[in-house]
């Protein structure tokens, strides 16, 4: 059977204009998120083919949302974004949010997590609560620190009992807006999580093509080496973020010895630098 033809992914349509967020006037809620005007651009990411499709189609109910619920559907509203470190999870977040124009409420784990009693629960549910009144992405960072599974017998009971409030929090989520979840460390998320999401959207490692779309965006605005594209094969295995500081110090280095044309000698000193922050890495935190 031939398969149906698929709208070409460079077909998106302009951002939404965004919309600003209602604080609320309970002044704990303040300080258990962050408040973000997303702004970076869709320009500023490279991600998968099989990503944006996901993407695509998750605007697209958005914007359909309406329509879809005259005819008695949801849209997708919650997504798990998983992932090894630095390969773009949060910045599509935030991408994600721009596109929607709606504002990026982050939880801060820090302020949420407490040690009294029954507090991260009840500070949980604030932040669901509040985001659950007007239209908004609610961005759930390092999501194992709350997910973790309660099948660990070390845990405490107090965690048994944060992961069975935020199991509910996420099925009674019915906000207008998102729901995303993050984590780099899927494998520690209790079982019981993963059906709570409408999608899993995974960010992995760049592939050739990707690092070099991230090249010929990092080098936009700045001449290349004449090497540079040659050079693929040697960040292989390093994430995005690994990439992207390798570009930015091999510029500053351009830049610092005054001259507008960087060397193939300045990159090669870039890459050496990251190798050696990963040997350290390693080193001071072996997996
Ligand atoms: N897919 C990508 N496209 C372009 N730049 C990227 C991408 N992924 C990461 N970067 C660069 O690396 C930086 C860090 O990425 P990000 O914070 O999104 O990673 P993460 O997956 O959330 O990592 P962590 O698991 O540590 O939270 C970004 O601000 C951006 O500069
Ligand atoms: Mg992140």
């Amino acid at each position: 059977m031939k398969s149906p033809r698929r709208k070409p992914i460079t077909a998106i349509e302009p951002a939404l204009p965004l919309i600003s967020l209602r604080m609320p006037k309970d002044a704990s809620f303040v300080n258990l998120v962050e408040v973000v005007v997303p702004k970076c651009s869709r320009d500023e990411l490279v991600l998968s083919t099989e990503n944006v499709r996901t993407f695509l189609g998750l605007l697209e109910e958005f914007r359909g949302a309406d329509l879809l619920r005259r005819h008695g559907l949801q849209t997708r509203s919650k997504l798990l974004f998983c992932g090894p470190p630095g390969c773009g999870k949060t910045l599509t977040a935030e991408v994600f949010a721009r596109e929607l124009g709606l504002p990026l409420i982050v939880a801060r784990l820090d302020a949420i997590i407490s040690s009294f009693l029954g507090e991260t629960a009840t500070n949980i549910r604030k932040v669901f609560e509040v985001a659950a009144e007007q239209p908004c992405v609610l961005f759930l960072d390092e999501f194992d620190a709350l997910a973790r599974t309660r099948a660990d017998g070390s845990e405490h009971n107090e965690l048994r009992r944060v992961v069975n409030s935020l199991l509910m929090l996420i099925d009674r989520f019915k906000g207008t807006g998102f729901l995303i979840a993050a984590t780099n460390l899927e494998e520690a998320l209790d079982t019981a999580i993963w059906r709570r999401f409408d999608d899993v959207i995974v960010f992995e490692l760049p592939t050739k093509r990707e690092i070099r779309r991230l090249l010929a965006l990092k080098f936009k605005n700045f001449p290349a080496p004449s090497s540079l594209y040659d050079r693929v094969g040697e960040l292989e295995g390093m994430s995005f973020a690994d990439i992207d500081r390798i570009c930015e110090n091999a510029i500053k280095r351009t830049i610092l010895k005054r001259s507008k044309t960087m060397m193939d000698v300045d990159f090669s000193f870039a890459i050496r630098e990251a190798l050696r922050r990963k040997e350290v890495r390693k080193k001071l935190q072996p997996r």
